[in-house]
C-alpha cells in the first residue's frame, strides 16, 4: 500500500496527470467555453491551418491547463509549455519561438507575468509570425526580421485584469472565462476520478467531497485522494462518517473552508469591524501576501457570499457574520 512519504510529491504529481481528462467528453462542465473552442479548432482543421491565439482565465484549479492540453491533442499538435515567469529576457523568448516545431500549441501559463518588453517582442510573433531581432548596438544597430514556425498561443491567467490591452487584443481565437463548478459537475468529476483511482465511492461520499471542494476540480481531486489515504490508514471503507472525520482532521468544514479562510473572516470582523477593509491592510493583518489573499482566499468567499467587494474595500456580509456566529 502506498503511504505518504518523502516520495509523496512525485506521486501526487503523477496522479494529477493521471486524473487530467484527455478527451473532451471527460472535460466536465464549462459547456460554452468548450463549444466555442472546439469550433475554432474544427474550423482551423478544415482550412488546414492553426486556430488563432486563445486565452483562458479563471481561478486556480478550474481546468485552464487541461484545456491547453485538449486543444493541442485535438489539433494533433505538439504542446510546448512555459510560463510568464520563465520568460525573463528577450533571448528566452527567441529561443522558445525559434525552436518550435511547426504547428505547435505554445502554452504560456500565468501570462500576466510577462514583462512589457517581452510582450512587445511577442506582438509581431503573434500577428505575422516573425520576431524583430536587434543586431549590434548604438548607431550601427539594425533590426532583422526572423520568420518563425507557425504556432497557436494558448495563454492562461488567474488575473485577466493585469493583462495589457494590446496583449488582450491579440487573442483572436477568443478570451474565455472559466467559472467555478456547480455541484453536479463536481460530482461527475469525483465519480470519474474515483473510478480512475480504483475506489468505491458511495454517492454520499461523492456528495460530501463535492460540497467541500470550493467549487474547484483540483480541490475535489486532492480531497478525494486525502480521504482515500485516511480510509486506507484506518482500514475502513469510504463512508459519509469517515469522510466527516477525515475532513475534521484536515480542518475543512462543510463549506470547504479551512482555518485560513476563517482567519480571514475573523480578521475582517474583529480588526476591521466588518469592513470595508483594503486588501493590503487585510493581508498585513494576516501576514500574507496581498496576492494570496486576493486570488486564493477571496474568490471562493465572494462566491459563497460571505464577503463583498465595495469600492472602499472588502465587507463582511450578513451571511459571513452568521457563518462566524455558528
Ligand atoms: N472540466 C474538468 N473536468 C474534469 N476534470 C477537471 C476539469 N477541470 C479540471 N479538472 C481536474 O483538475 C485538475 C486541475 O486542473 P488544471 O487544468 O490544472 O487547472 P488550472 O490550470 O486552471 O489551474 C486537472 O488535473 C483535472 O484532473
Ligand atoms: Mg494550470
Amino acid at each position: 500500500m502506498s503511504r505518504p512519504s518523502e516520495n509523496i510529491l512525485p506521486l501526487l504529481a503523477s496522479l494529477d496527470a493521471a486524473l487530467r481528462p484527455d478527451r473532451w467528453d471527460d472535460y466536465v462542465g464549462q459547456k460554452q467555453v468548450k463549444a466555442n473552442v472546439r469550433i475554432a479548432i474544427d474550423a482551423a482543421k478544415k482550412r488546414g491551418g492553426m486556430p488563432e491565439h486563445i486565452l483562458f482565465y479563471g481561478p486556480p484549479g478550474v481546468g485552464k491547463t487541461t484545456l491547453a492540453h485538449l486543444v493541442a491533442a485535438t489539433l494533433g499538435s505538439p504542446l510546448k509549455t512555459t510560463s510568464g515567469v520563465a520568460i525573463e529576457r528577450a533571448g528566452d523568448l527567441a529561443a522558445i519561438l525559434t525552436n518550435l516545431e511547426p504547428n505547435t500549441v505554445l502554452f504560456i501559463d500565468e501570462i500576466h507575468r510577462l514583462s512589457r518588453k517581452i510582450e512587445e517582442l511577442l506582438y509581431p510573433a503573434l500577428e505575422s509570425g516573425h520576431l524583430d531581432i536587434v543586431l549590434g548596438k548604438g548607431p550601427s544597430a539594425r533590426t532583422v526580421e526572423l520568420a518563425l514556425p507557425s504556432f497557436t498561443l494558448v495563454g492562461a491567467t488567474t488575473r485577466a485584469a493585469e493583462l495589457s490591452g494590446p496583449l488582450r487584443s491579440r487573442f483572436g481565437g477568443g478570451i474565455y472565462q472559466l467559472d467555478f463548478y456547480n455541484d453536479d459537475d463536481l460530482r461527475d468529476i469525483i465519480r470519474r476520478s474515483a473510478t480512475l483511482l480504483d475506489l468505491k465511492a458511495p454517492e454520499e461520499v461523492v456528495e460530501r467531497i463535492a460540497a467541500r471542494s470550493r467549487a474547484t476540480p483540483r480541490v475535489a481531486n486532492a480531497l478525494l485522494k486525502r480521504v482515500r489515504d485516511f480510509s486506507e490508514v484506518h482500514e475502513r471503507p469510504l463512508s459519509a462518517a469517515l469522510c466527516d472525520e477525515a475532513c475534521e482532521l484536515f480542518g475543512i468544514d462543510e463549506y470547504g473552508l479551512t482555518k485560513d479562510d476563517r482567519r480571514y473572516l475573523e480578521a475582517l470582523l474583529t480588526s476591521f469591524r466588518g469592513g470595508p477593509a483594503g486588501v493590503r491592510a487585510l493581508a498585513a493583518a494576516l501576514h500574507e501576501e496581498p496576492d494570496t489573499v486576493e486570488y486564493i482566499y477571496e474568490p471562493y468567499l465572494l462566491r459563497l457570499g460571505f464577503i463583498e467587494r465595495s469600492p472602499r474595500g472588502r465587507v463582511l456580509t450578513q451571511k459571513g457574520r452568521s457563518y462566524l456566529g455558528k
